[in-house]
């Protein structure tokens, strides 16, 4: 029996570094390691003057044993906060520590940690790479069970990562249907901080994800700290105060009970956890997430396409989807411009309504009496590609395929069947089940040469036990994966959109399997504002479906400009989403200008940075590209209280170079003004030559602004000479 844990093996230092961020880990052979450093860039080979322990005092009454924050921070045996890990075997073995550790840098930007509890009998290997080029840390676990009897995990977090003491505040996002991405910020305390979700999908309510900020962090300055659990389920993230003054912040899937459960020899692997921070600030962060996220789109050819145009028939039509009628929409889409026709929901059999027919993914045979040939040829003839919606997991209990297989549906023995939008979901774990929903949907791809489809999810998870009574929600996250990945092998130029009632599920990991997001439900161009603005901390412009809807919005009943609604679907992967063939000519010429206008600049907003500011008196902007070249889009959201408009700095700028500035506006928006009144040099933006202007006054000084009226937008490409 021994007294103390204190490892004896002598303590050794290993360290990441990317280009602006570094960690740094203390080691040994026989103890979990600790965390040192996790922050700004570290010059290489530079090192803490001690092991951890010999530079902390004991405090009174506490343990004699020491422990800090390790790697994987564990309950019983001497830690007293948050465990990265929660486990037992039938109530016993529920403490956990680990007493060996084996190290692997296989390459020098990866840590590979395998750490032994021999009394526990686990192993938990933990996975570390931090990006040399993005400065994005991933982190990841894997748990295996070495024993001879059943573990019972109920928390496994995919990492546990340090913030510094300096940390003060935490941004994160809530919502709901038509509603995602709203800011919260909340400030740092000695309570913990925790967010969770169980609701089956990565969900609209709480974004698995959040930036933490150190005081003075702005959006282009001061050091900024940013996580997200990758993963289409349950999760949940805490930060935690510690004693020392700093905070842990773990993230992980949220497990149901049982889901759990590993067998002796078992493993279980969590989600990636995609980390990062920036002493850029907000935006510093967001330059990091979308890099690491570009790299994991899986494009067909391993490079994106310019983003096509779309036009879906949601809004336009809903349920009613009379060929002609649709046909007559695609007429009237490709002369506009439009280059992916999307129908929409209300295609497949006995589909009049959201009451029935989720899972009978054959043609309806009332509408589409020759199947969807004619229809997909008609589009083709335009010159457009062809999309179709889809929502796989889901199935009607008035629905053939119900009425056929009802054990197919995800239930619970003695409990109700919770439907929602009157439906159930599909328990696609199941063999039978990914291949029936495999074959419909392939057949049909296959039949069509489909390029798109739009995946949707529009309930969340309940009731959700799989046939033998065990709880299905992580199964189902990763059938799904599975089951995008099968039709992509079949099809590799297929794209998908993942769709969950708007944005109910965006996240890293389904982006490794699908190409666009559907970031909204809700096309009300004022409220799409916020809701990109929080989406843009995390993911890259040209992956966020952003639509041109009618007005007045069916979301919110309010009514905005055709310009200022195209300009704040500018951004993204364009698209439009009502009917078009009830605009008047020049309604037509103007929304025709837009759709060029984006086609000249698709390829400047798409790749490059993205910048987010804000000047006040209800001014956000957005800035796109890099110093040499920028779009910049001024939205002013409500009329201004101030008599002269506030300069808009451009810290971005090259402080040495000059730069030439032209106003960007549509054809037909030249002549007719959002402006309340010019200036004379604002003037001279329009059009040629443009103004000249120092990048060190724009950049310190900034940007004249027109006055705007409420809800309109003002666009400025900037070039460096
Ligand atoms: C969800 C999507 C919408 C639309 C409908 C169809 O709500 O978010 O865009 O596809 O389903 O039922």
């Amino acid at each position: 029996m021994s007294y103390t844990a204190l490892p004896t093996a002598p303590p050794q230092f290993a360290a990441l570094h990317g280009r602006h961020s570094s960690l740094l880990i203390e080691w040994q052979d026989d103890d979990a390691p600790l965390w040192r450093y996790w922050g700004p860039r570290l010059a290489s080979g530079a090192l803490p003057p001690a092991p951890l322990r010999a530079l902390r005092p004991l405090p009174s009454f506490m343990l004699d044993h020491d422990q800090p924050l390790t790697l994987a921070p564990t309950f019983g045996v001497g830690w007293f906060g948050q465990s990265a890990l929660l486990a037992h075997r039938s109530g016993r073995a529920f403490a956990q520590a680990f007493s060996e550790c084996l190290l692997q840098t296989p390459d020098p930007q990866t840590l590979r940690l395998a750490l032994t509890d021999p009394v526990a009998q686990l192993r938990l290997e933990l996975r570390l790479h931090l990006d040399a080029a993005s400065d994005v840390l991933t982190l990841s676990s894997r748990l295996t069970n070495l024993g001879a009897d059943a573990l019972d995990l109920q928390w496994l977090a995919a990492g546990t990562l340090p913030l510094p003491a300096r940390c003060t505040a935490v941004r994160s996002y809530f919502g709901q249907h038509m509603h995602e991405f709203q800011l919260q910020t909340e400030v740092l305390s000695r309570s913990l901080w925790r967010r969770e979700n169980r609701r089956g999908r990565t969900s609209h309510d709480n974004f698995p994800g959040a930036v933490v900020t150190t005081p003075g962090a702005d959006a282009d300055a001061g050091l900024v700290y940013g996580a997200h659990l990758a993963w289409s389920g349950n999760h949940q993230q805490t930060i935690e105060w510690l004693h020392d003054g700093q905070y842990q912040w773990q993230l992980g899937e949220w497990l149901s009970p049982g889901e759990g459960l590993l067998a002796p020899g078992q493993t279980l692997d969590t989600p990636e956890i995609v980390a990062s921070c920036s002493t850029q600030g907000l935006n510093g962060l967001a330059a990091n997430f979308h890099a690491e996220l570009r790299a994991r789109l899986p494009w067909a050819g391993g490079a994106m396409r310019p983003r096509p145009v779309h036009l879906n028939t949601w809004e336009g039509f809903y349920f009613d989807l009379e060929p002609a009628k649709v046909m007559a929409l695609a007429d009237a889409a490709a002369a506009v411009g439009v280059e992916r026709f999307v129908v929409d929901d209300g295609w497949f059999q006995g589909r009049h309504h959201d009451r029935a027919a989720l899972g009978d993914w054959w043609p309806d045979a009332a509408k589409f009496p020759l199947g969807l040939g004619p229809l997909v040829a008609h589009v083709r003839r335009l010159g457009m590609e062809f999309g179709l919606w889809v929502e796989p997991e889901m199935v009607n209990p008035d629905s053939e395929l119900h009425r056929a297989h009802p054990d197919w549906a995800l239930q619970l023995d003695g409990r109700p069947m919770l439907t929602a939008r009157n439906q159930l979901v599909l328990d696609i774990a199941r063999p039978e089940v990914a291949d029936y929903l495999f074959d419909k949907i392939e057949a049909l791809v296959r039949a069509h040469a489909i390029d798109y489809l739009k995946w949707d999810h529009n309930r969340d998870l309940s009731c959700a036990g799989l046939a033998d009574g065990r709880p299905g929600y992580r199964a189902q996250v990763l059938a799904v994966y599975a089951l995008m990945d099968r039709l992509r092998a079949a099809h590799p130029a297929l794209e998908i959109e993942s769709c969950s009632g708007g944005g109910g599920r965006i996240d890293f990991a389904v982006l490794r399997h699908a190409h666009r997001v559907w970031t909204s439900d809700c096309i009300d161009a004022l409220a799409r504002i916020d809701t990109q603005r929080g989406y843009l901390q995390f993911f890259p412009p040209e992956v966020m479906g952003a639509h041109v809807g009618t007005a007045p919005a069916h979301s919110t009943g309010r009514s905005q400009g055709m310009d200022f609604r195209a300009a704040v679907a500018l951004p993204g992967h364009f698209g439009l989403e009502f009917d078009l063939r009830q605009l008047d000519a020049p309604a037509l010429t103007q929304l025709g200008d837009w759709l060029r206008l984006y086609k000249r600049w698709r390829e400047r907003l798409h790749h490059g940075r993205v910048w987010l500011g804000e000047t006040g008196d209800s001014v956000v902007w957005q800035a796109h590209g890099d110093a040499a070249e920028l779009l910049l889009l001024v939205y002013r959201t409500a009329p201004s209280t101030l008599r002269y408009m506030p300069l808009l700095r451009l810290p971005m700028l090259d402080r040495s170079a000059r730069y030439r500035l032209r106003q960007v506006e549509p054809d037909s928006q030249i002549g007719r003004r959002s402006l309340d009144s010019t200036a004379p040099w604002l003037e001279s933006l329009r059009g040629e030559p443009g103004a000249l202007i120092d990048g060190a006054w724009l950049a310190e000084a900034g940007l004249a602004l027109p006055r705007c009226k409420a809800e309109t937008a003002f666009m400025v490409h900037l070039s460096r000479l």
